[in-house]
């Protein structure tokens, strides 16, 4: 991942041309950049806020040989690249939230959106986009965000930050691929913020899930321990912590 880099000013989203380039035949681990984007989009329809010359706006092709149940874990190992950079840049209290984002203390720093095409049961292509905020200020984040500059009291060079992201990202799919993914996992693990045994709610597209997280499996999808005894693999959703 990251051999060709390609770099743009001011896009829609990063995700959308990303897609448009898959399309065209665009082959694995190119990577696209953008100084700002004027629609960026996170998941369940959410907008993601842009501005130029402020955060990280990246999408990278793949054409994973991996069945789409283990994509989860795909987004994982993007959100651990992430982790482990800035932790790398003595950011403080980094943790991993379950299933795609990256929280600084309370506030969440990063957010990862991962697209699939689909050819029948496989995985054509898929497109996944990372936003980090990095020199965002208070009043540029929305509620319950923060920002690597707020959390470290100075500027962040983008370019440096970008880098380090890609680098612990080629080496870390490099491990999913060659079969080193239970290393990966516990290493998940030990970053995420959710402890295991603790009670959790997920809210899919269609339905709410509630009970013990029991652990991550091997595709990073959350194993849920129900009130009836029975056991349930969640492979997304919105992760809670009811009250
Ligand atoms: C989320 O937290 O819901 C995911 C946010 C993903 C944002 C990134 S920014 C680069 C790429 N292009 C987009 O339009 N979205 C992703």
């Amino acid at each position: 991942i990251g051999k060709k880099l390609l770099a743009y000013d001011l896009v829609t989203s990063t995700n959308d041309l990303a897609h448009f380039l898959a399309e065209s035949g665009e082959p694995q681990g190119t990577v696209l950049f953008a100084n700002g984007q004027t629609q960026g989009r996170g998941r369940l329809g959410n907008a993601w806020n842009s501005p130029v010359g402020k955060g990280i706006y990246c999408s990278f092709i793949l054409r994973p040989e991996l069945e789409v149940a283990r994509m989860p874990l795909v987004t994982l190992t993007v959100a651990m690249a992430i982790a482990k950079a800035l932790k790398g840049i003595h950011v403080d209290k980094v943790s991993i939230k379950w299933p795609n984002d990256v929280y600084v203390g309370h506030g969440k720093v990063a957010g990862i959106l991962t697209e699939m095409h689909l050819e029948g049961d496989r995985v054509g292509y898929a497109v996944v986009g990372l936003g980090v905020n990095v020199n965002l200020s208070r009043g540029e984040l929305p509620p319950g965000a923060t920002s690597v500059a707020l959390a470290l009291k100075r500027e962040v060079d983008l370019v440096d930050l970008s880098h380090i992201i890609i680098k612990n990202l080629d080496r870390l799919y490099a491990d999913l691929l060659e079969g080193r993914s239970r290393e990966l996992l516990g290493m998940i693990k030990e970053s995420s913020g959710l402890i295991l045994g603790e009670r959790v709610r997920v809210v899919t597209a269609n339905h709410v899930v509630e009970g013990y997280a029991l652990d991550f499996d091997e595709n990073g999808s959350l194993v849920i321990r129900l009130d009836n005894g029975c056991c349930q693999v969640v492979h997304t959703g919105h992760l809670e912590k009811p009250g």
